[in-house]
């Protein structure tokens, strides 16, 4: 094996996106377009990796951190040009250069690693990834010659009708001799109908020179869509969010409506999970066997335990033991914790809450920076009165206590344990252990009033 690097053109702005974002930083599942490039090159033991980034592209630097070097191209001349950046880490020296657009996000490593040990095999100069497209459409075309060598690449808008009839198309995926590479480049002109450096002139200028260029054809076709626009990028979304579901369902998870289920690339489910339709699960979450999660539910960083179910809810920055019920229509915002065998149910929210086992919030309350004890149960209504204005302050609800339904907590405040509070209750102060609480004005029935009241009438 030679030495191996690796460079990732992401300067492009992206003109054809309409987008304030860069191009690159475009999600796929939640995942930046360049990130997934970056991570499944990241198995091809490169010695280097170099970024190409352009102006007002601090984000992608930002996204990517140290993984990869960066190479700035001031002024966005072409994918030629752009490679020519990295010539102060990589000009010169021995070994093969794999060149990847950043807006291929379905390459895959295997892919890629294909490609690199096909190069090192044939002994080639130059290897293009290529695929065949039944609409190439703005694709650059492979040309061959009569013994079936490649023999250029010629992008679409320079093509020819003949040439504009070729299916078979250049992934924007190369791997080129390195000190072939960066001598090719300085001999690339900028003459044609986009006035740009084409990296692809590469080819042509090896050939001139006698040198091996060949391609290698990948049958993945749906692995090397270039995103250019946000139709495009909507077809890589839809691919890459059935891969992702495909690997979990042979994983042992039931995804009853795969083409409504969005599992974002870092996710883990462990077998024996049921995903019902119209959820969306993201980030770094986990979800343990046989929970249940939807229908028409998002999770977003948060751990889902064993057996849970979450019915029509949002979960996120959480953290949910086993056997929690939550739903339908429960709002978990970040920073709670709900042990096990708790149960939230409809119209609750809670926020940067702790909820210790076998809990109980069943209907419409709000529970907001508080430290509920075990078998506590909140009754219907209950509101922690978190927030004055200007400070928030925590509820304390200690084990097995009992608040009636629509009592108002006002924090800071502890309900001790086993103490009750009467329903309808405003509580402001700490109310003692296996106590009774009642503060609301007490009830007066005048006997007789309605009738006296008509006869005055
Ligand atoms: C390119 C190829 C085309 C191929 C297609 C595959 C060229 C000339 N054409 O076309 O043959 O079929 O990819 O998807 O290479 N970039 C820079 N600096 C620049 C220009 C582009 O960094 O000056 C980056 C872009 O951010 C992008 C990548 O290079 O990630 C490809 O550029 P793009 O404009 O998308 O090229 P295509 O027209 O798709
Ligand atoms: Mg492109």
């Amino acid at each position: 094996m030679s030495n191996r690097y690796a460079v990732v053109l992401a300067a492009g702005k992206g003109t054809r996106m309409k987008s304030k974002l860069y191009k690159v930083l475009h999600p796929v599942c939640g995942k930046p377009m360049v990130e997934h490039v970056v991570d499944q090159l990241s198995g091809l033991n490169l010695k280097e990796m170099i970024t190409i980034i352009g102006h007002g592209s601090d984000l992608v630097k930002e996204q990517l951190g140290e993984r990869t070097k960066y190479a700035l191209q001031e002024e966005q001349l072409g994918t030629g040009h752009a490679v020519q950046m990295a010539e102060s880490y990589l000009k010169g020296k021995e070994g093969t250069t794999i060149v990847v657009c950043g807006d291929t996000p379905l390459l895959t490593g295997d892919t890629l690693s294909e490609l690199m040990t096909f190069h090192e095999n044939e002994k080639a100069q130059v290897s293009v990834l290529t695929s065949k497209l039944d609409d190439p459409t703005g694709y650059g075309r492979v040309i061959r010659n009569e013994h079936n060598e490649v023999e250029k690449i010629v992008e679409h808008k320079d093509a020819s009708d003949e040439e504009l009839k070729v299916n078979e198309i250049n992934t924007g995926v190369y791997c080129f001799d390195n000190e072939l590479l960066f001598d090719a480049l300085d001999n690339v002109s900028n003459d044609n109908s986009q006035g740009e450096y084409y990296l692809p002139d590469v080819l042509s200028i090896a050939k001139e020179r006698g040198l091996k260029v060949v391609a290698y054809t990948t049958p993945n076709f749906e692995e090397t869509i270039g995103v250019n626009d946000r139709v495009a990028l909507a077809k890589a979304e839809r691919i890459m969010q059935r891969r992702i579901n495909e690997q979990h369902m042979r994983n042992g998870v039931s995804i009853i409506d795969f083409e409504n289920t969005y599992i974002g690339p870092e996710v883990e489910i462990e077998s024996d999970v049921t995903i019902e339709p119209g959820t969306k699960i993201s980030g770094n979450s986990v979800i343990k066997s046989d929970a249940i999660i939807g229908p028409n539910s998002e999770i977003k960083d948060s751990v889902i335990g064993e057996n849970t179910v979450v019915k029509q809810s949002v979960v996120a920055d959480s953290k949910v033991g086993q056997n929690v019920n939550i739903g339908p229509y429960a709002h978990i915002r970040p920073d709670s914790d709900i042990s096990n065998g708790v149960k939230i149910g409809n119209f609750v929210e809670v926020k940067k809450s702790v909820i210790d086992t076998n809990s109980k919030v069943s209907h419409l309350s709000y529970i907001g920076d508080a430290e509920v004890g075990k078998d506590a149960n909140i009754g219907c209504g209950t509101i922690t009165v978190n927030y004055d204005g200007t400070n928030k302050y925590k509820t304390v609800i200690e084990d097995e206590a009992f608040v009636g339904c629509n009592s108002n907590l006002v924090a800071p405040v502890t309900i001790k344990k086993g103490a009750y509070v009467a329903a309808g209750s405003t509580i402001t102060k700490d109310v003692p252990e296996k106590s009774l609480s009642i503060a609301r004005s007490r009830q007066e029935n005048k006997e007789g009033y309605v009738e006296r009241l008509k006869k005055r009438q």
